[in-house]
């Protein structure tokens, strides 16, 4: 027996063909991997939440359910977006109806310092328990350090359901 050919079996060799297969094997699902993950970061990232659209206008109120010319404080459900964080949290309104079926909605908070003021029935006024700002039934500042009248919330009436939007800023 030939001692030389114990000692070293022969190296298996790829073929070219075989070891381009593998190549383009392995870059392929390089790409694939890339690709899974580059997908829905970039939806993530570019795409703002679909809640945005979603969250302007949120059914409220029963408009049927408002007495006319009566202030009546309501509480929804509203969705807030921050960054890329969108969250669910509860919201009040002070709604007012006209004979007409106009509607109001004032956001709670006085435009003093921001404390929550009320409806006061024996003065039909909108009364604010911090530094006694008094507003009328259309959030005009009546009295005290209130520096402006009451923020609205932009509206939609749908049948009859009220649809609360964001603040109107152009009030
Ligand atoms: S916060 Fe309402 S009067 Fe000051």
């Amino acid at each position: 027996m030939d001692p030389e050919n114990l000692s070293h079996e022969p190296a298996v060799e790829l073929s070219p063909t075989r070891r381009s297969f593998y190549i383009k094997f392995i870059y392929g699902a390089m790409t694939a991997i890339g690709a899974a993950l580059a997908v829905p970061a970039g939806i993530y990232l570019l795409f703002p939440p679909k809640a945005r659209k979603e969250g302007d206008y949120v059914e409220a109120a029963d408009l049927s359910r408002i007495p006319v010319g009566t202030p009546e404080e309501i509480s929804f459900q509203r969705t807030r977006i921050d960054g890329w964080k969108v969250t669910s949290e509860k919201a009040t309104a002070w709604v007012v109806k006209t004979a007409d079926n106009q509607v109001t909605a004032f956001a709670p908070q006085c435009t003093h310092l921001g404390c929550a003021y009320h409806w006061d029935q024996p003065t039909n006024n909108f009364v604010c328990p911090c530094h006694t700002s008094a507003f009328s039934v259309d959030g005009k500042v009546l009295s005290g350090p209130a520096p402006r009248p009451l923020d609205k919330y932009m509206v939609k009436i749908q049948g009859n359901k009220l649809a609360i939007g964001p603040l109107d800023t152009h009030a």
